[in-house]
This record gives structure tokens, sequence and C-alpha cells, in this order.
């Protein structure tokens, strides 16, 4: 039987899109491995999943994602190399990059949505509940927002989005969720979820950034859901099918720390300045040569 309950220890990271926006970069390279500062996007990702206790990282990839199983095997030439030529800060980050929780891989074969890659997950996670991490979100390492949505599952035994508030203005770009007070709690009941809404037609403007903790329900709604928007499988409208099912609900956390979108080129070049500009060894240098940039620009 079911237990909603169960310890979660599972992540899934959908990682098999073709990365069109950034042409002709991810021509050969997966999206996923163009680097935010000096670690590839995915990285930080599976690191999150990694520090809120999810050890098993399952990636649903595709054609041209093999960099991404390299990424994080071990590469001992290299290894002998470094630690010959006694240098040991770059042979940890080169370790520490091996040494991410336990990968898995399946790939999606058709490109039928969100939905579709994550419904891929189905054998591996089982009848427990999961975590969903999109890769192009990358959330404040500082912040604990995993964790906290793993809680609210545990309390409620549903499902639960991240929601973030974002203005009316660019609520198309997402999943919108209405949502209602709980009783003493400082999460929230969604009670309607639409993907990608015209702003007239948003429930709010709450907008689902990629996290999610789901209760493993979601595979058997989502294999009876029929693609939706952009004629794909979305998992906005399986989450949907959950809110309205009296046994099961969804639960919104609100995240108020700071989010990086790196699916876009301008969010991501915006991404780099700010994490670089946070790093010991850059912040100084780029924040002064940025300064006179501007203004003799
Ligand atoms: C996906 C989801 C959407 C969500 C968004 C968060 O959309 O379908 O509901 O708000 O991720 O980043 P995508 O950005 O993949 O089009």
């Amino acid at each position: 039987m079911t237990d909603p309950k169960k310890t979660i220890t599972k992540a899934v990271i959908p990682a098999a899109g073709l990365g069109t926006r950034f042409l002709p970069a991810t021509k050969a390279t997966p999206k996923e491995m163009l680097p935010v500062v000096d670690r590839p996007a995915i990285q930080y990702v599976v690191e999150e999943a990694v520090k809120a206790g999810l050890n098993d990282v399952l990636m649903i990839t595709g054609r041209n994602k093999r960099a991404l199983e390299d990424h994080f095997d071990r590469v001992p030439t290299l290894e002998i190399q470094l630690a010959e030529q006694g240098k040991d800060s770059l042979l940890k980050t080169v370790l520490d990059s091996n040494d991410l929780g336990e990968l898995h891989y399946v790939r999606q074969g058709d490109p039928k949505g969100l939905g579709h890659a994550v419904l891929r997950a189905k054998v591996h996670v089982g009848d427990e509940p999961f975590a969903v991490l999109l890769g192009d979100d990358l959330i404040d390492e500082k912040e604990d927002l995993l964790s906290e949505m793993v809680r609210v599952q545990q309390k409620t035994g549903g499902s639960v989005v991240a929601l973030m508030e974002v203005p009316r203005e660019q609520i198309s770009a997402y999943g919108a969720a209405a949502i209602e007070q709980v009783e003493g709690e400082d999460f929230f009941k969604v009670s309607e979820l639409v993907e990608k809404p015209s702003a007239e037609d948003a429930p709010s403007n709450y907008a689902v950034i990629g996290r999610y903790v789901l209760s493993p329900k979601v595979f058997e709604v989502l294999e009876n859901t029929a693609p939706g928007r952009g004629n794909e499988i979305q998992l906005t409208d399986a989450l949907q099918t959950l809110a309205a099912d009296e046994s099961e609900g969804v639960y919104g956390v609100v995240f108020k720390g700071r989010r990086f979108d790196t699916g876009d080129k301008l969010s991501y070049l915006k991404a780099n300045v700010i994490l670089a500009s946070e790093r010991e060894d850059l912040g100084a240098n780029l924040l002064g040569w940025l300064k006179d940039f501007v203004k003799n620009k």
C-alpha cells in the first residue's frame, strides 16, 4: 500500500531539452553543461538535491547528453596529473564533482513535454514521494527551499510546489497557482494550477518555480493526462488533477529568496555576473572592472 509519508530520498532532474535558446552553443553541448562561473549549471542542481538529503538522483536525458554522465564520473588520468603537480585545490574541485550522491540516467526518447519526462522516472522512483528539480532554475545555495518542501510533503502527504510572486506581466512564462491560507501554517493549499496563462486569465501572480516534491500518485495521473499547452504532456495539468483530488492535494511553499534563471541568455548572463561578484577569488576584481566599464559605456 502507498505510504505517502515515506522518507524522501530520490530526486529527478529532467535534462532532455534541446536548449534551442542557446544555439549554436548547444549544438554539440547540452545546455545543462553551460558553465555558471566555473561549474556547469547542472552541478548546482545536483548539489542542491544532495544537500537536502536526496542522495539518489535520476536524470532524464536524451540524445547528445552524454557529457552529463561524463561530468559526474571519475577522470583518473586528470586526478593523477593534478595530484602529481600538487594542484590540490583543483584536484578537490574535480573530486567534489564526482562525489555527489548516487546518479542514475534514463532517456526520454520522444520529447513530449515535462510531464512525459517525469513519467519516465516511474520505475526508478516506485511508490515513494520524490522531488523534481528543473535545471533552468538555480536556487541560492544559502536557502533551504527543498528541505522545507520535503517537510511540508511529509506533513501533508500530498504534493508540494515552490511558488514565487512575479509581476503579472511575467506570469505567462510559468505555471500559475491559486492559493489559500492553511490555518496556523506557513504553507498554502493550492486550489488551481494553470500552465502559462495570459496575464488576464491567470488565477494569481504566484508562479510555479522549478522545484516540486510529488506524491507517487502523479505517475498514474500523468499516464492519463492528455497533451495540453504546446501539445505537450504538462506536469502542471497533472498537478491540477491532484489538487482537485480530496485524498491527495497540492500545497505551495512561497519562496522569497534568490532564484537565478539560466533558461534564457539575458538572465543566464546576469546569474553569472551576480554569482561571480560574490566569489572571494573573483568578486572584487569583477566589480571594480564592471563599474569602470559601465561608467565609460
Ligand atoms: C516549466 C513548467 C512551468 C514552470 C517553469 C518553471 O516550464 O512547465 O509550469 O513554471 O518550468 O521554471 P518551462 O520553463 O520548462 O517552459
